[in-house]
């Protein structure tokens, strides 16, 4: 049975997609632990609400990203993790960390990486005027949005999108993607080499 612990910032409809399918689909995995860097995040309730142990680790309260950085791990390794998963986790992690989890940690980003990293993705989709947006679930290196490229699902630009209308029909893809990657991660499917990600069943890792 792996262990997953999730890292959040926010509402967690993530983290609640791939609960969720661990649960309904009874996969060889559990999501042991909810773990916060803010104290009012929706996903807490949920959390709680479903049983799963919950942890906040106040970024605001570490004077630096260092101290926060280890702050994290100390919970996170009280929940010895097989997998870490990064669901709308906002806070940038420094290199020691990644390099704690590395190959262990995953996260999706709401843009066709490599384009985009970083913020308001959607709004600099649009701008730039692109046809087609998506969603990534990647492995975490310590580049900010750049590890080796698991899944993809890409969705294309409507006339009259707005930022909000695009993240809403990317999110709704982003529900089908990572569950499903964080499903391979645990029935060991995925094999990286030389920064590229293999589905080793041979299944697609584009969804539109
Ligand atoms: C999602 O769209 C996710 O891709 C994005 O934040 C949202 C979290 O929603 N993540 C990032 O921007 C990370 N750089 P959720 O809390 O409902 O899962």
């Amino acid at each position: 049975m792996k262990r997953i612990v999730t890292l959040v910032s926010g509402r967690g409809s993530n983290m609640q997609a791939i609960h969720a399918a661990c649960v309904q689909q009874g996969w060889p995995a559990a999501v042991v632990a909810v773990v916060s860097n803010r104290p009012g995040a929706g996903a807490l309730d949920y959390a709680a609400a479903q049983g799963i142990t919950t942890a906040v680790v106040d970024h605001r309260a570490y004077p630096s990203r260092d101290t926060f950085d280890d702050a994290l791990a100390a919970a996170v390794d009280g929940f010895r993790p097989d997998l870490l998963v990064l669901a709308g986790f906002m806070r940038i992690l420094g290199a020691a960390f990644v390099r704690r989890y590395e190959g262990r940690m995953l996260n999706i980003h709401p843009s066709l990486l490599p384009a985009f990293p970083g913020l308001h993705t959607h709004r600099r989709a649009l701008e730039a005027g692109c046809q087609a947006a998506g969603a990534t679930v990647h492995f975490v290196t310590p580049e900010l949005d750049h590890g080796p490229i698991v899944m993809q699902s890409v969705v294309p630009v409507r006339p009259g999108d707005d930022e909000h209308r695009l993240a809403d029909r990317v999110l709704a893809t982003e529900h089908s993607i990572y569950p499903l990657a964080v499903r391979w991660f645990v029935e060991g499917k995925l094999a990286v080499a030389d920064g590229r990600v293999r589905q080793l069943a041979g299944e697609s890792q584009s969804f539109s």
